[in-house]
């Protein structure tokens, strides 16, 4: 594996549509299948749609080719490609690392949740109509149960760039996306055809512009950043594999449409399901771990649609678990110059030690709070409110202002170079700290 380290000799994706596939298999996550509709839902529906729509078209893209230009023509991981504009930008690399540890931390938890409702739609350990609240809040409480999933997770996510780009970051999207989209059409199409769907619908689509302002605004860009996997490096290391020759606007153009599509879909997917069957369209976790096992309850085949459904969603979470471990490994690998494969396992087991709190935070640790929040919250808020928009004004700043990223691997066109560079450079930034500030509640 010693090939690895050098620049010259860095694995390439054999195609654009392994490309398209890796960074969509990113994109699309748990983000986008609960957050999404109900943070939609909260916002004034079709209002929030098309805010964000326009926040990823004209900010969010802008970030986004940065992450990859930085990456296409440093050909390194997060912390060298820093490293290669300044020594002193070390840091700004070593930050987005941190980040890349601070995510998964939360977000494999879940993934174990996930892995754990699998078993129990495929094994039939719970009859469907019995699997209720309880279910979930005794599980999540448990000491062993829920940590042993998040392992499973871990492992799961971690034999593919365990494996290597090409033989299993590749391979697995490659199958893995398509095979999701197809159960997610079909999921959605079902949803659909059940009584009153239109109710979930009318919830989604028709605009409610009382419940439009400012922290709307924001909240769709917050959303925007998390989704596309922007603002800790997972771009910049899947664009150094890059070859030099590649479309990099196109394949942002096709990932913002298609992370788009899919969230949309993921709401048709939910919100007529859960109007159908007159439940509350409550908020996070909740509703896909309680709220939609009461619809599959009430269905014909209810185990087959809910366990293809949560067989969806511990797809969408391991292809972005992948590309949140690629990060980490592929910055140690060369920095350390270290093999993929201990490079892997010494980042699995960091994120395992730190998993272990946030997992406990559902039981044993759940009295334990620091300003209200449990280390699961404080995790999830460090790394979303604050770490991600951080990198990411860094990252616009550093890019826009020292490193003016070469033309030709973005454009041939000069007039699209200076509307890109004065948006990267005079726009997007002061947008995001305003993001910042005000998610945090500053101003
Ligand atoms: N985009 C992923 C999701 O929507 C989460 C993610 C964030 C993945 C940052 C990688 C980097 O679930």
């Amino acid at each position: 594996m010693a090939i690895e380290r050098s620049a010259a000799k860095r694995p390439n994706w054999s195609s654009g549509f392994a490309f398209i596939m890796a960074t969509l298999g990113s994109a699309v996550g748990l983000g986008n299948i609960w957050r999404f509709p109900y943070i939609m839902g909260q916002n004034g529906g079709a209002v929030f749609l098309l805010m964000y729509i326009v926040l990823s078209v004209f900010i969010c893209s802008i970030p986004l080719l940065c992450e990859l230009l930085l990456g296409k023509q440093m050909r390194r991981g997060v912390i060298r490609s820093y490293e290669k504009i300044n020594r002193k930008f070390s840091a700004f690399g070593w930050l987005c690392f941190i980040t890349s540890i601070f995510i998964p931390c939360f977000y494999f938890v879940v993934g174990g949740w996930t892995v754990n409702y699998i078993f129990i739609y495929l094994l039939g350990t719970i009859p469907v109509d019995q699997i209720n609240t309880a279910t979930f809040e005794t599980f999540a409480a448990q000491p062993i149960a829920p940590l042993i999933m998040g392992i499973i997770f871990l492992v799961l996510c971690a034999a593919f760039p365990f494996r290597g780009v090409n033989k299993g970051i590749e391979q697995a999207n490659n199958i893995i996306m398509p095979m999701f989209i197809i159960m997610l059409l079909f999921l959605a199409i079902t949803g659909l055809f059940l009584p009153n769907s239109i109710e979930g619908l009318k919830f989604m689509f028709a605009p409610d512009f009382t419940k439009f302002n400012f922290t709307t605004v924001l909240t769709a860009l917050g959303q925007a950043l998390f989704t596309m996997s922007v603002g800790m490096g997972c771009l910049v290391t899947y664009g150094s594999y890059l070859k030099k020759d590649s479309d990099i606007i196109q394949s942002s153009g096709l990932l913002i449409l298609g992370n788009t599509i899919i969230a949309v879909l993921a709401g048709v997917m939910i919100f007529p399901a859960v109007f159908s069957f007159n439940l509350e369209p409550s908020a996070g976790a909740g509703l896909v771990f309680i709220t939609l096992p009461k619809v599959f309850a009430a269905l014909p085949f209810g185990q087959f649609f809910g366990l293809i459904f949560f067989v969806l969603l511990f797809f969408a979470a391991l292809t972005s678990g992948i590309s949140l471990l690629e990060v980490s490994i592929a910055a140690i690998l060369e920095k350390f110059k270290i093999s993929r494969k201990i490079a892997t396992v010494i980042m699995s087991s960091i994120i395992l030690v730190f998993m272990v709190p946030t997992t406990w935070s559902f039981g044993l640790l759940n009295g334990y709070k620091l300003l209200g929040k449990t280390f699961f919250e404080i995790m999830d808020f460090t790394a979303s409110n604050v770490l991600l928009p951080l990198n990411t004004i860094i990252l616009c700043v550093v890019v826009g202002w020292i490193l003016k990223p070469k033309m030709e691997l973005l454009t041939k066109n000069e007039k699209f170079y200076s509307v890109f560079m004065f948006l990267l450079k005079f726009i997007v930034p002061p947008v995001l700290v305003l993001l910042m500030l005000f998610g945090l509640d500053v101003l």
